[in-house]
Formats: C-alpha cells, structure tokens, sequence
C-alpha cells in the first residue's frame, strides 16, 4: 500500500460535495462487487462507508483475522476512485464475543440483559469490551490508514443506540468513580443531590446506585447517571479514535450523530468538539405530519455543534419508508432529492443514505437502499442517479456556510432529559415538541434560526427564544438575560428555568431563572389532561400545561387566561427592559398563538425574510464572495422567485426563477446574464 495521501486544507474527506452510503458488500457475492461499482460511478458516487457491520467476518473466531475480502473491496473502490469512509465494526459485535463475554450485554434498569442478536450489544464501561473494540480497531487501523482510497474514519455507528443507558454492576462501579471524580466528598454529593428527601443520605460512594428499577428516583442521580453514560460512551468515541491516530495522526475521524425527532440519548455539543468532521444520522418519523420543518430543524441544529468547524456532513438518511415504525411512509416522487437538498441547504457538504444495495434478507431486508431490491428500473434508483449528478455539478457549494441568523433557539440536550425523566405535575412530556413549534413559525416565513446552547455567544441575536428549557444554570441564565440588556428580545416559555444544573428547583415563583428578567412570575402549576384545553381572552387556546401566574406583573399583559380556574390570570406577558424585551409564555399555547406572538416578535425586531413565499423555504449559503439561494417547493403547484443569477441545477441564469412544484433550484446569486452554462 502507498503513502497516505496529502492532507486537504479542511478536513473533509472528498473534493466538492459528498455522495453515497453505507457499502456492506460482505452481503453479498463477489460477482455483484462489480456491478456495485459500475453502478457508483454511474450514480457519482464518490465516497462510501466501508465496514460498519464487518467484525464477524474480518474476525471469524477469536484472534484470527481475514482481511482478504476487505483488500479486495478496498482495492476495486480505489481502483474507481471511491473514497473510503472507514467503520471501526465495534457496534457490531461477533457471536463469538457475546459467548465467550455474555457479560458485557447491556442491562436495562431492571437488570434484565440485553439479548445478542441485535447491535451495540455491550455496556460502555465494559473493559472487556474496550478491550475487544480496540484490538480490532487498531489491527484495521495499522492495516488501512496507509491506504490511499481511504479518505475518513467512522468510528463505530450510532453509539448510544442501543446501548445509550446499562445499569449493570460494571456501570454501577464505573458511576461511582465518576461521582468521586465529579464530588470529591460524599457529602457534597448528598448537599447538591438533596438526599434528606426520603432519607436516601449516603455515608459512602459505594452505597450509591443507579437509578435502577422505579421511575420515582431523586432527579438529580437520574440526571448525573444520564452525563455519566452520555461519557462513558464518548470515552469509547475517544478511546477508538485515539487508537486510529496512533496509526495516522493525520486522520480524519467522524461519528454518526443521531440529531433528530427521536433520540436523546447522549450529549452531542460537548462530543461535536471531538471529531474532525461532525456527522448526522436523520430519519423523519412517519407520524411527523412536518418532515421539512423536521430536516431544517435538525440542520439548524447540527451546524451550530461546532460552526468552527464549517459544514456537517449527512452520513445517513433513506431513499424512502423505513420499516422501524408501524407504518412507515414512502418517500413521494421527487421527495429523495428534495430531502437531500434540504440538509445540503443548511450546510450539510453532501449527502449520504443507508445503505448502497437493499439487502435480501436480515432484520432490515425491507429497508429499500440506494440500488433497491426493485433494481435499477425503479422511482429510487432513478432519483439516486439524478441526485449524484446533481450534487457532482454543484460541488462549488462546498465549503460555504449558513451565514448567522438573527435569531436563535435555544436547545440543550441536559435540560431535555431533566425535563423527560421522572416525577413531573404532567408526564409524557416531549422535549422536541414545543422547540419544534416555535421553530415552525420562523420556518414558514423562511426567517433563518440558529438553534443553539445557552452556553453559545448570543452577542449576534436580536430574537431569542427559550422554549422548555426546564434546567439552566446561573451563567446561562445571565447569558440569556444579557440579550435584552443589550436590547434585543428574549421569549421564554413555560417549563424553562425552573431548576438549576443540579435539578434543584429555583425557590420563589417561576420561573426561577427568570423572574427578574421576565418582571412576571407564576406560583402553581395547572398541567392539563389529553385532549383538555384552555381558552386565552386572544382566542388562542392552552393545551397540556397552563399556570398560575401572579396578578399586576411588573410587565404587559398580552394574553389572559379566559375559562377554567385560572380566568382572569395573565398568560402571556412582555417585559419591556432597558430598550429590549421579555416574554413569557405561561401554557403551551396553539400555532395560532405561536403564529401571532411571532409575528410581532418579527415586526418589534425588523426581522426580514429570505423570501416571503408560502410554498417555497428559502435558505442561503455564502462564504468566498460567493452566495447561493436555496429553493425547496414543498407545495404542489410551480412557483416564480423574482430573484437574479445563475440557476444550477437548470443552468439557467436570468432575473427570476421558476422552482416547479416538488423541486429544488439553487441560484448562484449576483449573475444575470441570461445565458445557459454547459
Ligand atoms: C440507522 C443505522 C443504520 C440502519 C438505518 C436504517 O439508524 O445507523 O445502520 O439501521 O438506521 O434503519
């Protein structure tokens, strides 16, 4: 093998933008290698994720490793000038290994152990496990790093997924050595944690477990077991990636995030400054009646982990329905590229899919991949084609940037499992729901969003919003707080602030965070039943959370409580403070709410849209001199855009743009020659 290629000026594994998938040919024979390939290049495939399942078959029994087949892969991919994103196999471990090591299966929190069979089979803390992984990882390491086709790292997939939370005694040990390090004494942990309640006082670390069993745990144990996992899996993120560096200190390395409707398992900002290229992993749900807004929220969100970083990369999405749901949508006509290109538009620097070819059989034998079972004369290999040599065309888009929004959202992963886990006045409550809803109305009037920490430097944001942001520490509460002193607008909603990092509950009136900012305060929770609602005097209407809010706040009183016990009590309030403004929003309150109190938040804060358009989302890339306007129509009929450039996708430059229904223009801003570029 020869020496590793030189390393780009940006850590990105391809030239232009990314394209292609999970390649696991160790499904099939050899003879449909070829055809794969052929059919890659065919789709401008120019990089595939090699190896994620391959354990079993590159270590058939314990020590003994045949690398024959992956050379060879390795070597046809090259040949053809596919890069390689190499998978460590370790979310795949061997049969082998769970019989010889049943005790590394994660256990749930009644113990009970996971079953082989499935994926990431083996509990984060496990040193047995470590162990394994790493062997396997540096002999694939040592073996491939000099190998020019290999072009990026993957380490392991999805990690948390499947294996996000074990409660075993290795656990158990590795949690109080991480409370050791975290507390030092056992009485400060017994302070900060509040173990008087139910006389759960520990005289040592090693009475603490946990929180195994019933959901009626001290919140604040939940919330440090729920850190220690999100560590304890990154360790094995690092851990693996360091064994890659041994071999290439210069490689790339990258992980599959799960940034999406359905997952929170770990905390990604913290593990997003670990890796050289930050990746995503998006599937939309079925049941999301909103899939667009979900693939903008989602890229609003992932370029902002580590924006120092540049563009993300989409390493794994569908060609069409899943099948992990009980029913699972197919993609529409049209709706793979547009998808794809909605990702792009946020900053992905390319799209992937899982997987290459559908497999015949398996768990996921109806999972339909890029070459579906249908074959190529088929809707999805048809529009797999067309994307890859669209994104090929396009490739002068990467490297560019979302430029900053005005307004950011506030997102935190922490607060997120506080506000899920344990003993609430409501239970069931989604953390994605009501970001998502404030999201939607910005994302309708395509008014761009950053969604953020609140640990990120707002100093740019004149319109920050805080929805359920159950838990936030002092230093975040200022930071938001120093937004309004600045002059700008803070709009908080029920359920923020109201415990601090520890999961203690701020005393005083809700939300404690934010009371002085918010010149308002609530005393009594009124959560409501399903399907329950509350009239506010605006003719909005409160569903699932309403509160008592004191009487003659400091601040405006925009909406009322209209029925039920709480009429009369002020619901939704503004604070007008040294030339900004607070707002908080006391119930979960309907689109019609949400629609008008945006509106003004858009109308106090001159807010532009990119473009005002029902039916079109409008976002921009820039960066280099260089602009691109993005312009996905959702709807069913052709829209005309009145903006002037080059259209790429037609080629076409001019003074306006029509963008037919279901399809997706990008003009290279600033060109207007009327002309066709070949
Ligand atoms: C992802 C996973 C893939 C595949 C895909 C489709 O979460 O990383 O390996 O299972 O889902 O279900």
């Amino acid at each position: 093998m020869s020496a590793s290629s030189p390393r780009p000026a940006r850590p990105w594994p391809t030239p232009g933008l990314s394209f292609g998938g999970d390649y696991n040919p160790e499904q099939w024979p050899s003879e449909v290698w070829r055809e794969d390939l052929d059919l890659m290049v065919e789709a401008g495939v120019n990089i595939v994720t090699l190896g994620v399942f391959s354990w079993a078959t590159v270590e058939r029994r314990p020590g003994e490793f045949d690398w024959a087949a992956t050379d060879e892969i390795v070597g046809l991919l090259h040949e053809r000038g596919i890069r390689i994103d190499m998978a460590t196999p370790t979310a795949a471990p061997p049969p082998w290994l769970h019989a010889l090591h049943p005790e590394i299966l994660p256990r749930d929190r009644d113990l009970i152990p996971q079953f082989p069979g499935a994926r990431l089979g083996w509990c984060p803390s496990s040193p047995v496990f470590r162990d394994h992984s790493l062997r396997v990882t540096r002999e694939l390491a040592q073996r491939y790093a000099p190998h020019p086709a290999v072009a990026m790292w993957h380490v392991s997939n999805e990690l948390g997924g499947g294996n996000g939370r074990c409660y075993c005694e290795v656990s158990a040990a590795a949690f109080r050595d991480w409370l050791r390090r975290r507390y030092a004494s056992v009485d400060v942990l017994n302070h900060t944690w509040g173990t008087a309640f139910w006389g759960h006082i520990y005289s040592d670390f090693d009475e603490v477990n946990p929180p195994r069993g019933s959901e009626a745990q001290n919140p604040a144990l939940v919330l440090d077991f729920d850190r220690f996992s999100s560590d304890e899996l990154l360790g094995q993120l690092l851990a693996e990636r360091d064994v890659i560096r041994e071999a290439d200190p210069d490689a790339i390395v990258t992980t599959n995030f799960m940034v999406g409707p359905a997952h929170d398992v770990v905390d990604y900002p913290r593990w997003a400054a670990e890796v050289d290229v930050v990746a995503n992993d998006h599937y939309t749900l079925p049941t999301d009646p909103l899939t667009a807004q979900d693939i903008a929220f989602s890229g609003d969100r992932m370029r902002n982990l580590a924006p120092e970083k540049g563009p993300w990369l989409l390493m794994e999405h569908s060609t069409s329905h899943g099948t992990w749901h009980p029913v699972n949508r197919a993609k529409a006509p049209r709706e793979l590229i547009r998808n794809s290109l909605g990702h792009i538009a946020r900053g992905a620097d390319g799209a992937l899919f899982f997987q290459w070819r559908s497999s015949p059989s398996g768990a996921e034998q109806y999972f339909p991949g890029m070459v579906p079972h249908s074959g190529t004369d088929s809707k999805i290999w048809r529009e797999t084609v067309e994307l890859g040599q669209l994104l090929g065309r396009i490739g002068e888009i990467a490297g560019t940037t979302v430029p900053r929004a005005r307004v950011a959202l506030l997102f935190d992963d922490i607060a997120g499992w506080a506000l899920t886990r344990g003993l609430k006045p409501r239970h069931g409550l989604d953390y994605g729901r009501i970001p998502r809803a404030w999201h939607r109305a910005f994302w309708e009037r395509n008014i761009p969003v950053d969604v953020v920490g609140p640990w990120a430097d707002l100093a740019g944001y004149e319109v920050v919003v805080v929805p359920t942001l159950l838990l936030v520490s002092d230093a975040d509460a200022a930071n938001i707080a120093s937004v309004v002193d600045r002059g700008g607008c803070v709009l908080v909603t029920h359920l923020s602030g109201i415990v601090d990092e520890n999961d203690r509950v701020r005393l005083g009136g809700f939300p404690g965070a934010f009371r002085e900012l918010l010149g308002a305060s609530s005393e009594e929770f009124f959560p409501l039943r399903d399907g329950e609602t509350v009239l506010l005097d605006t003719g909005w209407l409160a569903t699932e959370w309403t509160e008592l809010m004191r009487e003659d706040p400091a601040a405006e009183v925009v909406a009322h409580y209209a029925a039920g016990p709480l009429r009369g009590r002020p619901a939704v309030t503004r604070n007008p403070r040294n030339g900004g403004s607070a707002w908080y929003v006391s119930a979960s309150i309907d689109r019609l709410g949400i629609d008008a109190v945006v509106a003004r938040l858009i109308a106090e804060n001159a807010l532009r849209p990119i473009l005002e358009s029902p039916e079109v989302e409008a976002v921009r890339r820039s960066g280099d001199g260089r602009s691109y306007l993005f312009l996905l129509n959702h709807s069913d009929r052709d829209v005309e855009v009145p903006v002037g450039g080059r259209e790429l996708v037609t080629g076409i430059a001019g003074a306006a743009v029509t963008v037919p229904a279901g399809e997706v223009r990008i003009v290279r801003e600033g060109e207007r020659t009327g002309t066709r570029e070949s």
